[in-house]
């Protein structure tokens, strides 16, 4: 199949790349002309496992390009992607701007039948609005359909979720528009699930809302445990091995962060009360999530009493590990608030640094080069992302060089009796804290 994409950031570049793998011929276009330029030249923008090597072999066997030409991508495509930013405005509703602007640049290039796919995470009924510009904005009656395929790719292994995903659904009101997407997902091994637009939609906010809802789950019961002497990592154990629970997103930490879960779950309550049916439930998640974090600083405070002037190593500023991206990170939140206090940060990650300083983050942050510099004569260690440098780090030498051993283990990653023997004082989240 001929494919365009429409925006090449996490979501549009990986999905370019891994339909170009399975011989499908792709453009994909983006409108940063500086982003395209370096992917022309084969650097790749973001960091993402075993992205690079998919890239440069689609390259080279000439099924992927990038351009900043919509027009080109239309023109050469059955089969048009929309990938673009749908980040949220101040009352928690989506800026479907990208996405309208996109529709519109489409409208002005379409010459035949065309299918138009939604990726981008978007509201319910946005599929009948983007239908609707188009054949505004068309020059003559041209057919096209519109479909939902939303995308269910976790950052830090997005490559391979894309390859192997649990389920395709495939969002579609017309037969036409349906063969020709079953005929794009032929290579992949996963059921596809095919529904009308407007539920294709609901399922992405649905999924997103309830893993966070989730990890909201498991940090209130952290509140319990810290006030009742239970250990939430073993309360999660038992709760997760019953399998109608199961246990990823149960790990109890500071909080979801990143590009999805909070926009998602904003945007989910913004179109339930838009449709008269609030979603209420989903206020306190939020809530409790932002509560985790007020509780981790108090916990600091509590602990090193004045904050100002005293020097903290923070581990991990991306919003989870294996990836750089570093929007909506708790991470940073903390850091800023670290800072604000007067503490003198000094933070460490193995990816997100880049990012940090492309998007002016954490001003005032000293950025270490490694986690052990990030700990030198530090009176406190903050782990605030949970890559796997970290838990294989040696912690004598960490306990050496910092002034005061003393650890906030903002993800749990660390076993409190171990950290114990090794002579540090160390606060988890949700357990009973070892000093
Ligand atoms: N990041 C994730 O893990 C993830 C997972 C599932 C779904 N999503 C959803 O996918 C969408 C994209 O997210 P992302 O993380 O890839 O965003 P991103 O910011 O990494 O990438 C979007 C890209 O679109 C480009 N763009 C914007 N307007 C354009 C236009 N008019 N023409 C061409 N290019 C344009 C931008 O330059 C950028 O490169 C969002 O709706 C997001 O919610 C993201």
């Amino acid at each position: 199949m001929d494919i365009a994409i429409i925006g090449s950031g996490y979501v549009g570049l990986v999905t370019g790349a891994c339909l170009a793998d399975v011989r499908h011929n792709v453009i994909c276009v983006d409108n940063d002309q500086r982003k395209v330029e370096r992917l022309q030249k084969g650097v790749i923008p973001i960091y993402e496992p075993g992205l690079e090597e998919v890239v440069h072999r689609n390259v080279s066997a000439n099924r992927l390009r990038f351009t900043t030409s919509t027009a080109e991508g239309v023109a050469n495509s059955q089969i048009i992607f929309i990938a673009v930013p749908t980040p949220p405005q101040p009352d928690g509703s989506v800026d479907l701007t990208y996405i309208e602007k996109v529709a519109r640049e489409i409208a002005e290039v379409l010459k035949e039948y065309r299918v138009i796919v939604d990726k981008s995470t978007v509201p319910v009924k946005t599929g009948e609005k983007v239908a609707e510009t188009i054949r505004r904005y068309t020059k003559s009656a041209v057919e096209f359909d519109v479909v939902s395929n939303p995308e269910f790719l976790r950052e830090g292994c997005a490559v391979s979720d894309l390859m192997n995903p649990d389920r395709i659904v495939i969002g579609s009101n017309s037969d036409r528009a349906l063969a020709l997407m079953k005929k794009v997902y032929e290579p992949f091994i996963a059921p596809i699930m095919v529904t009308d637009v407007n539920s294709a939609e609901l399922i992405k906010h649905a999924a997103n809302s309830f893993l966070a809802l989730k990890i909201s789950y498991i940090n209130a019961i952290s509140a319990i445990c810290e006030a009742s002497g239970a250990d939430v990592e073993r309360v999660a154990d038992g709760i997760g091995a019953d399998k109608r629970i199961g246990r990823s997103f149960l790990n109890a930490g500071i909080g979801y962060g990143g590009s999805c879960f909070p926009k998602d779950v904003a945007a989910f309550i913004a179109i339930s009360e838009q449709l008269g049916a609030p979603f209420t439930l989903l206020r306190e998640v939020q809530r409790v999530n932002q509560t985790q974090l007020d509780r981790f600083i108090k916990k600091i405070k509590d602990t090193l009493w004045v904050l100002k002037d005293k020097r903290i190593a923070v581990w991990g500023l991306t919003f989870k590990p294996d990836t750089d991206d570093v929007r909506n990170s708790v991470a940073i939140d903390l850091v800023t608030q670290l800072l604000k206090e007067g503490a003198i940060v000094r933070a460490y990650d193995p990816k997100g640094v880049e990012k940090v300083e492309e998007l002016k983050l954490c001003h005032g942050a000293h950025l270490a080069k490694s986690a052990m510099e990030a700990v030198e004569n530090a009176e406190a260690l903050v782990l605030a992302t949970e890559w796997g440098e970290f838990e294989r780090v040696d912690l004598v030498q960490v306990r050496d060089r910092m002034h005061t051993p003393l650890i906030f283990d903002g993800r749990n990653l660390f076993d409190p009796k171990t950290m114990k023997e090794l002579g540090f004082t160390y606060f988890g989240i949700g357990r009973a804290d070892l000093h």
